[in-house]
């Protein structure tokens, strides 16, 4: 009885485990990085420098992260606005991603 009652406990321990696994991964939030890729590579390139279709090097890019938070959400010229794309928290993983970036020169 007793060997029972632990090969259920494994069993729900070990179902436990699997699904404490799958959360974290579905509702983790997208880094700066990827979704700098995902929404901005195609114009400012995979690190800043590109300029395709004119636009800025984000490298050496001398905006604070009040005006750049703005940029992405309003857009500018011909830089889109990400207003609809974008949360606030996406956008600022983003925004620090681009500091991080224009800081590294
Ligand atoms: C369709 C092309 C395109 C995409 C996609 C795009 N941008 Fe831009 N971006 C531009 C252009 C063009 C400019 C220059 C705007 C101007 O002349 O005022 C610009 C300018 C900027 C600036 C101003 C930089 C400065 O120092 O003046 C920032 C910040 C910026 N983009 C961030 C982003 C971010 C973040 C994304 C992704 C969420 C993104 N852009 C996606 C085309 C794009």
């Amino acid at each position: 009885m007793r060997y029972y009652l632990a090969f259920i406990m494994a069993i729900w321990l070990a179902c436990n485990i699997a699904s404490d696994e799958t959360p974290p991964v579905a509702a983790s939030a997208t880094s700066g990085s990827e979704l700098y890729i995902r929404y901005c590579s195609a114009c400012h390139g995979t690190d800043g420098p590109a300029r395709i279709n004119g636009a800025t090097n984000l490298r050496q890019s001398s905006l604070d992260s009040v005006r750049l938070l703005k940029i992405v959400r309003e857009g500018r010229n011909k830089m889109p606005s990400f207003k609809t794309q974008l949360s606030i928290e996406e956008t600022s993983e983003i925004v620090s991603y681009i500091l991080m970036l224009s800081k590294k020169e």
